[in-house]
């Protein structure tokens, strides 16, 4: 996307205060960080920014607590494994927005580093309040948005924060993103096949009915699957599911059957009566009432893979299954590995995208090679559909 106003790597930053708006969302298990990409991949720029002398305010959100406290979710142990990385003097405040924390980032001396608790802990955030984005502003002089994978959401810390800071930049992790997935948008080619899954069903369903418009194939696995079962009349028993979105998926049948795209929804599952249990392969047909669907099963991933074959460009966001247990990873690693092979031998290009499908990849152990692996989501698949993403409209 051109036009974005990127961070200039000779900025003069000796002893300015830098808000640094980051995707520290990481997948936690009691409180222990299961995948470390996100952050791993912002270190350079920190440490960058700490031998330069800045003094560096790191923004970032963790899960969805809606506006209120939640020790699950707070950024604590983000906190100690940056602590642990970056050599320097590190804070972490755990305050409201207001004039304490524009003291305490007053107070940081050159390198020092102050990370601010989970900012979604304040209904502000989401709500895009201007006050809230006004004190958020206040606390720096210079504000880099490096959260290309936040930057789809319309929230005080990515959007209206920029009009009560001066000097805004997009940081550079944002732009490798950007020229990556833009250099896939500007060479991709048919047959396009489109892979969705996960769970955020309500935040990507719409970007569904826009995807047909440029793939050959759209492919829904994961809990996103069990709408679109639904909508087909099949018991999915006690799966995931998102409430009134029958409308939105026979809009996506609709429109998909306009421009010629071809939907894929599982033929056959795994299902377990708890998430601990063992995978029961079954028919899409038996799914009973007291079943929990977890992972696709080996007939669909026969499909999918034969769809990969014939695919010269693959997008994919979102798992196929519940790979956090080893039982419910086999369609995960098997469309990871699919992929692979295929940009491997034959150049297929290829983009993935997501927290979860990056905890995904790196959890399977294997070696697999991508064109490009996205840290970006929701944010990923809205960029594809050539939307302008509010947070970065606010960067031009
Ligand atoms: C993500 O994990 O996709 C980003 O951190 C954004 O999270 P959100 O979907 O809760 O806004
Ligand atoms: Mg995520």
């Amino acid at each position: 996307m051109s036009g974005i106003k990127y961070f200039p790597p000779n900025l003069d930053v000796k002893g300015k205060k830098i808000i640094v708006r980051l995707d520290l969302n990481v997948p936690l298990k009691d409180k222990k960080i299961q995948d470390a990409t996100r952050i791993l991949q912002v270190l350079p720029f920190l440490e960058d920014l700490i031998k330069r002398k800045s003094k560096i305010i790191l923004i970032s959100h963790l899960g969805r607590p809606k506006g209120t406290r939640n020790s699950n979710l707070s950024l604590l142990p983000v906190y100690k494994y940056l602590k642990e990385k970056l050599n320097t003097n590190m804070y972490f405040y755990t305050g409201e927005i207001n004039d304490e924390a524009k003291t305490k980032c007053s107070f940081l001396k050159e390198s020092e580093v102050i990370l601010i608790e989970n900012i979604r802990f304040f209904k502000e955030e989401t709500e895009n309040d201007e006050n809230f984005s006004k004190k958020l502003g206040e606390l720096g002089e210079i504000y880099v948005n490096d959260a290309f994978s936040c930057s789809h959401r319309k929230q005080s810390s990515i959007y209206s924060i920029t009009k009560f800071v001066k000097e805004i930049y997009a940081g550079p992790l944002l732009k490798k993103e950007i020229t990556a997935i833009d250099t896939v948008i500007k060479n991709k080619k048919k047959p396009v096949t489109c892979i969705i899954g996960g769970s955020k069903v309500s935040t990507k369903i719409g970007v569904i009915s826009n995807l047909v418009k440029i793939a050959s194939n759209i492919i829904i696995v994961g809990a996103m699957a069990n709408n679109f079962l639904v909508y087909k009349k099949y018991e999915i028993g006690k799966s995931l599911k998102e409430e009134n979105s029958e409308d939105v998926v026979k809009k996506i049948f609709e429109e998909a059957e306009a421009n010629k795209c071809k939907i894929l929804i599982p033929e056959d599952c795994l299902v377990s009566k708890s998430f601990e249990g063992e995978a029961i392969s079954k028919d899409i047909k038996s799914v009973e009432k007291d079943d929990i669907i977890l992972d696709i099963g080996p007939k669909t991933i026969k499909i999918i893979e034969e769809i990969i074959d014939n695919s010269n460009t693959i997008m994919w966001n979102g798992p196929a299954g519940y790979f956090e247990s080893k039982n419910f990873a086999l369609g995960t690693n098997a469309i990871a590995q699919k992929i692979s092979k295929n940009t491997k031998n034959r150049s297929l290009i290829s983009v993935l995208g997501g927290g979860d499908t990056v905890s995904a990849i790196n959890k399977s152990g294997l070696d697999l090679s991508f064109t490009h692996l996205s840290t970006a989501g929701g944010a990923f698949l809205e960029y594809l559909e050539g939307k302008d993403l509010p947070g970065l409209s606010v960067l031009k």
